[in-house]
C-alpha cells in the first residue's frame, strides 16, 4: 500500500520535473526586455510606442516624443524576446551561438525608424556607418531585421534595406506593394500579402451573390493600396464597387467620415469592405454606430480582432462583421514564459529602491520597470495571440537561415568568434530558399517572399456582450465556408441582398444603365433571337432554319402539324366522307338494279354511273388531306380531287345541254337526239376532262415541289401548320374554276327549262345541284382567303364534302325516291322528253304553279 503510493508519487514527480525541466530556461532569461547580447544580433522594429509630440512644431531632427505605451506593440516585443530566448535554450539549433536582439520603436512614424534602421546597417565592429561603394566585405551590426508592423513603414526603410541586401521578416507588413522584388529584393514577411486578402474577399463576396459594395480604406500604404487592389480584382469578378473612399489617416477624420457615411447610404450597398488599420476603423465604426447604419462589413486582417474594436460599444447593433485572420497557430508556452520573465522583474524590481527617474531616450518603455505578473494579459490579448506566431517564424526563419548559413550540425556550429563573419546578403540567400517546421506548421518564402499562410474567415458573435470570433471557413488557396455558421443581422436572418439591379430571368439580357455593369435592365429576347451566355448583353439571332419563341435561351428546329388521322377535325370529316360514300354506293347499287329503267337512261345512263363513280372519286381523294404530306401526295392532291369533280359536272352539263336543246329548240331535237345522247355527251365529257387535265397539268409543273418548298421556307416560327403548297394559287383557281363553269353553264340551261307536263322534270334537279354547288365555291372564296393555313386545309376538305354531297343529294335523291317510292312512274312516257327529244307539252289544262316556282328558285 504505502510502496504503490511512494510510486504514484515518484511518477508524479518525474512528470512534474520534466514539464519543468523542458521550460527550465525561463528562469534564465535576461530581464531586459530590448536588449540582448549575442555573437548574432537581430534587429526588431515594433510599434511600443505612440508618438506625442506635434510633428507640425516640429523645427530640428532630434526632438520627437513618444511616450504613450502600446501596449500591442510591447506585445509583440515580448514575443520576439521569447522566441530569441527559446532558440537560444535549444541546444541544436545554434549550438555554441548565442543570439541577440535589439529591439526599437518606430512610433509608426517615419522620422522615428529611420534612426534605429541606420544603427542596424553600421560596421559591428566599428559601429560605424561609412560611405563605402562596395559593401560586399561588410559586416552591419544586425544580421537581419524582423519587423516593422506596418506596410507604411516598411515602405520607408525597406529600400534602405534593399541597398544593402539585408534580410527584412515583416510580421505585419501585407501591402502587396512589398512583392515586387526589384524595389524590395531583402523583404521576407511571415503574413500573406493583401493580395491575397483581396482575393479571399471577393470570392467570399462572390460566394453570397453580392455584386453591389463599397470599400473604404484608411488613407495610407496598406488601407490605399488594399482598397485599390480590392477595386482592381472586384472590376476583373465583375462586381461593383459602388463607392470608394479613404479615411484620413494624419487629420481629423471627423468631417471626411461623415460625408463618406452619407455617401455609402446612397449607394444603398449593404455589403462594405473595410480595408483599413485599427484607429481609422475605430473613428469610422463610431460614427456608424451613431448613425445607426447596418449591413455587413468585410473587415481586413489588420483591425477585425483588435481590442480598440471588439469593445467599441454598439458595435452589435451595426449588422454582421467578418474578417479574415492569418491561419496560424498559438504559440503555447508564451504566456508562461511571460508570466515567468514579469515575476523576474517584479523580482529585481525589490531590489532597486526607485525607479529610474531619468528619462532615457533609448528605453522605449519606462513604464516596464513596474510590470508584474498582473500585466500578463498583454500578451494573452487576443490581436497579440494572433500575431504572436507571425513574429515567433520570423525569428524561426532566421534562426534556421542562419544554422544552413553557419553549416551546423547537432552539436556544433561552423563558427570561430572574432573572424567568422555573418554578411546580410548571405543570409538573405539563405532565407530565400528556407522551408521550417514549426510544430508541425510549414513556413517557407515564395520567390516573392511571400509565405505559405492562408486566412481563417471569422465573424464576430456576441456571447453576453463579449465578442468570440467564429470561424467560419478558410482560404488556402481557394475558399471553403461553412455557410450555415454565419448568423445574419436581418429582419428574417436571412442572408442579405447587395445588388445593384435584381437578376434577370433567362432568355432576358441585360442593357447596363449608367456607368456601373451591375446596374441593369432586364431586355426580353425578341421571337427569332436568344440569350446565347447568362451574361450576354445582347441577343443573339437564330441561326437560319432555326426560330425561337419570345424570351428563349435556345433556338429550334420548327416543328410541324399536320392534319392528323386521329385529330378530332380529321375523324369528323372522315365520318362525314365514310357516310357520302355509302349514301354514293348505295346509289350506286340502287341504279345498278334497275339499269335499264327509263329513269336511270334518263339520268345519262352509263354515264351517270361515271358521274356517281368520280363523285366518289372526288371523295376518296379528300383522304390525300390527311396524315403526313410527301411529295408525291402534294403532286396528285389537287389534280385528282377537281378533275373527279369535273368528270361527274362535265356529265350533269351533258344532260343539261341535251335538256337546253330540246326545250329551245324542240323541232330539230328529236332526229338527233340519240346523237346528242350517244357519243356527244362523250365527247364533251371528254373534252372538259381534257381541258381540265391541261390545267392540272400546268399547275403540276409549276407548283413546287413540297420537299423544294419547305427548303425554300422562311422559318420564323417554332411550330406551324404543314400543308401542300397551293401555289401558284392562280392554278387552284382554274382548276375549281373550271368545275363552278361547269356547274355555272348546266345551272342557265336548266334554271329556265319549262317542266314537261306528266313528266319527271329533271331539269329541276339539275338546276338545283348546280346552284348548290356554286353558292358552296363562291363563298369558299372569301372564308378560304381568310384563314389560316390549317383551317385553310379544313375549310376545302369540308367544302368539297358539302358540295359534293350536294350534287348527290340534289341530282340522285329525288331519282331514289321515285326509283323506291313511285315505282309505277318509272316508265317511257314519264321520261320521253329527256329520252327521245319529244318536245314538252306546253302547261294547258293541268297547270303546276308549284313546280314552276321551284324550277325557279
Ligand atoms: C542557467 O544558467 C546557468 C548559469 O548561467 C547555467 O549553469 C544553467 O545550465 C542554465 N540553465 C539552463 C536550463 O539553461
Ligand atoms: C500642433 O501644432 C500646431 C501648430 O502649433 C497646432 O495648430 C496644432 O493644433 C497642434 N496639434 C496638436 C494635436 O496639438
Ligand atoms: C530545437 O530546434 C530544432 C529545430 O527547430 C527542433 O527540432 C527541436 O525540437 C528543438 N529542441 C527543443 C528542445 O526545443
Ligand atoms: C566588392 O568587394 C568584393 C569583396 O571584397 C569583391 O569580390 C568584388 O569584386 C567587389 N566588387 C566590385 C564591383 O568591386
Ligand atoms: C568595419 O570596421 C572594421 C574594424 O575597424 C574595419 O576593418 C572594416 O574595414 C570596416 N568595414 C567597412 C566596410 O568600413
Ligand atoms: C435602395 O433600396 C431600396 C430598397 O431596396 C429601394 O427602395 C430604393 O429605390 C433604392 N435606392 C436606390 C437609389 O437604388
Ligand atoms: C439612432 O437610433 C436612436 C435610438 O433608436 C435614435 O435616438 C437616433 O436618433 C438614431 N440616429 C439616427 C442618426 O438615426
Ligand atoms: C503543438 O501543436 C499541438 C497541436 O497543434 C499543440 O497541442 C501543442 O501544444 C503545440 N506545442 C507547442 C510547443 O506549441
Ligand atoms: C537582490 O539582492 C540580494 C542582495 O543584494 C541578492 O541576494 C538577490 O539575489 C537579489 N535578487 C535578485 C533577483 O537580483
Ligand atoms: C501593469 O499592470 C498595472 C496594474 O494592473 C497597471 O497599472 C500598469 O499600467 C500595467 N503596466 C503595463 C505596462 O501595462
Ligand atoms: C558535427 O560536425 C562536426 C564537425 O564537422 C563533427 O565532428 C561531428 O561529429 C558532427 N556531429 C554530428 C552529430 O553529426
Amino acid at each position: 500500500m504505502a510502496s504503490t503510493c511512494l510510486k504514484q508519487l515518484l511518477v508524479l514527480y518525474c512528470a512534474l520535473t520534466q514539464v519543468y525541466s523542458s521550460n527550465e530556461w525561463f528562469n534564465n532569461v535576461s530581464t531586459n526586455l530590448f536588449d540582448l547580447p549575442g555573437n548574432i544580433i537581430l534587429g526588431g522594429l515594433f510599434p511600443i510606442n505612440m508618438l506625442t509630440s506635434n510633428l507640425s512644431e516640429r523645427t530640428m531632427p532630434d526632438d520627437i516624443t513618444c511616450r504613450s505605451l502600446d501596449v500591442f506593440g510591447l506585445g509583440l516585443s515580448i514575443v520576439m524576446k521569447y522566441a530569441v530566448d527559446e532558440v537560444n535554450a535549444n541546444t541544436t539549433l545554434l549550438p555554441g551561438i548565442k543570439l541577440g536582439y535589439k529591439i526599437y520603436n518606430t512610433c509608426r512614424q517615419p522620422s522615428v525608424i529611420v534612426q534605429p534602421t541606420l544603427s542596424f546597417l553600421t560596421n559591428k565592429s566599428t559601429g560605424l556607418l561609412s560611405v563605402e561603394c562596395n559593401y560586399t566585405d561588410y559586416e552591419t551590426s544586425s544580421a537581419a531585421v524582423i519587423g516593422p508592423y506596418s506596410s507604411e513603414m516598411v515602405s520607408i526603410i525597406g529600400k534602405l534595406l534593399g541597398f544593402f541586401l539585408m534580410p527584412q521578416i515583416s510580421y505585419g507588413a501585407t501591402s502587396d506593394k512589398f512583392s515586387d522584388k526589384t524595389e524590395y529584393p531583402s523583404f521576407f514577411r511571415t503574413v500573406p500579402s493583401d493580395k491575397w486578402q483581396v482575393e479571399v474577399m471577393v470570392q467570399l463576396i462572390k460566394e453570397f451573390q453580392w455584386n453591389w459594395v463599397a470599400v473604404i480604406g484608411s488613407e495610407e500604404e496598406y488601407g490605399q493600396t488594399g482598397a485599390q487592389e480590392f477595386t482592381k480584382l472586384a472590376q476583373k469578378s465583375s462586381l461593383c464597387v459602388a463607392y470608394q473612399a479613404l479615411i484620413p489617416v494624419y487629420t481629423d477624420p471627423g468631417p471626411t467620415i461623415r460625408v463618406l457615411i452619407d455617401n455609402i447610404k446612397r449607394t444603398n450597398v449593404s455589403v462594405i469592405v473595410v480595408f483599413s488599420l485599427t484607429d481609422p476603423a475605430a473613428a469610422f465604426f463610431t460614427e456608424v454606430i451613431k448613425n445607426n447604419m447596418t449591413g455587413v462589413w468585410i473587415g481586413s486582417t489588420s483591425w477585425v480582432k483588435r481590442r480598440k474594436l471588439t469593445s467599441l460599444p454598439g458595435m452589435n447593433n451595426i449588422g454582421t462583421i467578418i474578417g479574415f485572420t492569418e491561419k496560424i497557430q498559438n504559440v503555447e508556452l508564451l504566456t508562461d514564459y511571460t508570466r515567468t520573465l514579469f515575476t523576474k522583474i517584479s523580482e529585481e524590481r525589490k531590489n532597486v529602491t526607485h525607479p529610474p527617474n531619468n528619462y532615457d531616450p533609448s528605453d522605449p518603455c519606462p513604464q516596464c520597470w513596474s510590470l508584474s505578473p498582473a500585466n500578463v494579459s498583454i500578451v494573452e490579448d487576443t490581436a497579440v495571440q494572433q500575431e504572436a506566431f507571425s513574429v515567433y517564424a520570423a525569428v524561426y526563419s532566421v534562426a534556421a537561415a542562419l544554422h544552413q548559413l553557419l553549416h551546423c550540425n547537432n552539436t556544433v556550429c561552423d563558427w570561430k568568434p572574432g573572424t567568422t563573419k555573418v554578411y546580410p546578403w548571405m543570409l538573405m540567400q539563405v532565407l530565400k530558399n528556407i522551408s521550417i517546421d514549426i510544430n508541425g506548421t510549414n513556413v517557407q518564402f515564395d520567390s516573392d517572399g511571400n509565405p505559405n499562410v492562408g486566412y481563417n474567415v471569422i465573424q464576430w458573435v456576441w456571447e453576453n456582450s463579449a465578442v468570440h470570433l467564429q470561424n467560419v471557413g478558410s482560404f488556402l488557396p481557394t475558399l471553403s465556408i461553412d455557410k450555415s455558421k454565419f448568423t445574419w443581422h436581418t429582419k428574417d436572418s436571412a442572408v442579405p441582398v447587395s445588388t445593384c439591379s435584381a437578376n434577370c430571368e433567362p432568355g432576358q439580357v441585360r442593357r447596363v444603365k449608367g456607368s456601373h455593369s451591375c446596374c441593369f435592365d432586364c431586355i426580353n429576347c425578341e421571337p427569332g433571337t436568344y440569350q446565347a451566355k447568362p451574361d450576354d448583353i445582347q441577343c443573339t439571332r437564330c441561326p437560319k432554319g432555326q426560330w425561337s419563341t419570345l424570351r428563349s435561351t435556345s433556338c429550334t428546329e420548327p416543328t410541324f402539324e399536320v392534319l392528323w388521322w386521329d385529330s378530332i377535325e380529321s375523324v369528323l370529316m372522315l365520318l362525314a366522307a365514310a357516310l357520302l360514300l355509302l349514301s354514293q354506293s348505295s346509289v350506286l347499287l340502287l341504279f345498278l338494279r334497275h339499269r335499264s329503267t327509263p329513269l336511270v337512261m334518263a339520268s345519262g345512263g352509263t354515264l351517270t354511273f361515271v358521274a356517281l363513280l368520280s363523285l366518289m372519286g372526288a371523295c376518296l381523294s379528300l383522304l390525300l388531306f390527311f396524315g403526313q404530306p410527301t411529295d408525291v401526295v402534294c403532286r396528285l392532291q389537287l389534280p385528282f380531287a377537281s378533275i373527279c369533280q369535273t368528270v361527274a359536272l362535265s356529265i350533269i352539263g351533258s344532260i343539261s345541254l341535251q335538256i337546253f336543246f330540246v326545250t329551245e329548240f324542240p323541232e330539230r331535237a328529236a332526229p338527233h337526239i340519240s346523237t346528242i345522247r350517244g357519243p356527244g355527251s362523250w365527247i364533251l365529257v371528254l373534252s372538259c376532262c381534257v381541258a381540265q387535265a391541261g390545267i392540272c397539268g400546268w399547275f403540276v409543273q409549276e407548283a413546287p415541289s413540297l420537299s423544294l418548298y419547305m427548303k425554300n421556307m422562311e422559318i420564323n416560327f417554332v411550330s406551324s401548320f404543314l400543308t401542300c403548297p397551293v401555289e401558284p394559287q392562280i392554278g387552284f383557281a382554274l382548276l375549281q374554276g373550271l368545275n363552278v363553269a361547269l356547274a355555272l353553264v348546266s345551272f342557265m340551261c336548266t334554271f329556265m327549262a319549262v317542266k314537261p307536263l306528266h313528266q319527271y322534270n329533271v331539269s329541276r334537279d339539275i338546276t338545283f345541284a348546280c346552284l348548290i354547288y356554286c353558292v358552296i365555291w363562291v363563298s369558299f372564296i372569301p372564308i378560304y382567303i381568310g384563314l389560316n393555313t390549317k383551317m385553310k386545309s379544313i375549310a376545302h376538305v369540308s367544302f368539297s364534302l358539302t358540295s359534293n354531297f350536294g350534287l348527290m343529294a340534289a341530282y340522285y335523291f329525288p331519282k331514289c325516291y321515285l326509283i323506291m317510292r313511285k315505282p309505277e312512274l318509272n316508265k317511257v312516257e314519264y321520261f320521253c322528253t329527256v329520252l327521245e327529244g319529244a318536245p314538252p307539252t306546253p302547261p294547258q289544262d293541268e297547270p303546276q304553279p308549284k313546280t314552276e316556282t321551284e324550277s325557279v328558285h
